[in-house]
């Protein structure tokens, strides 16, 4: 999958827009980013909350919100999408609304895979987002070094079974059974491809994790 990011850059994420045109912003998660995804996600039908996550959820919780946003962003990346045109879900806060995220989890075990996963909120589904945030996963997964992203996604899910359908993700027979499907895509870009903005931020990222690594061990 050849990446085609040229993007504005900014220290606190990347402005693009949707395919229908809505200028969005996209930033790695924080740990204050807690109250507004449990907004984003209370805003999802419960269809949407189902095909996340496989079973009838309410709402996530603390320790699943914390495990979402308190992350050390090296095994465990995630990103935001903001659409700044709309309010946000929290009080006082003008960074706009949290529309979607995007996430993949490595595991120490298993090095060169990941397991992706992504949700967008209803009212900005099939306007792009989607697969918008599976390249940037795509980008992060060549950044970081992993050679095979895994998603799991349910046999009922068309919109997510059409998404990975046109990237070369395979259906991992093995580990699938007759209602949860495992695919798995290989990373064949290499940083080279990754062009432009985006590599530049990851690569920026990448180098403040070098400088925090650094400066732990100088105490
Ligand atoms: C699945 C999901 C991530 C797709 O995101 P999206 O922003 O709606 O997708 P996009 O707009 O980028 O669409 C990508 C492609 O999928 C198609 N698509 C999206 N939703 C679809 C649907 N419900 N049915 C059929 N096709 C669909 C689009 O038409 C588009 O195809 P095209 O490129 O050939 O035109 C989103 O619907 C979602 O978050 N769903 C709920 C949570 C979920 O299922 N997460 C995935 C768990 S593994």
């Amino acid at each position: 999958m050849k990446l085609q990011w040229n993007l504005p850059l900014s220290s606190d994420g990347i402005e693009t827009s949707l395919g229908d045109g809505t200028v969005v912003r996209i930033r790695p998660i924080t740990v204050d980013d807690g109250p507004a995804l449990d907004a984003a996600f209370k805003r999802m039908s419960t269809r949407s909350r189902y095909l996340r996550f496989f079973t009838i959820r309410e709402e996530l919780g603390e320790s699943l919100l914390s495990a979402f946003t308190d992350i050390d962003h090296q095994l465990h990346r995630a990103w935001v999408v903001i659409d700044p045109s709309a309010a946000s879900d929290i009080e006082g806060e003008e960074e706009g609304r949290g529309i979607a995220v995007a996430r993949l989890i490595g595991a120490a075990d298993t090095p060169g895979i990941a397991e992706a996963s992504l949700a967008v909120t209803d009212d900005y589904q099939q306007r792009g987002a989607g697969r918008l945030l599976l390249e940037l996963l795509v980008s992060t997964a060549a950044i970081a070094g992993v050679e095979k992203l895994r998603f799991e996604t349910l046999w009922e899910n068309r919109g997510m079974r059409r998404l990975l359908g046109t990237l070369e993700a395979t259906q991992n027979k093995a580990l699938s059974d007759s209602s949860v499907l495992t695919y798995d895509l290989p990373i064949r870009a290499s940083a080279d491809e990754t062009v432009g903005a985006l590599y530049e931020i990851l690569r920026w990222i990448a180098a403040s994790e070098e400088g925090e690594v650094a400066e732990s061990n100088d105490d």
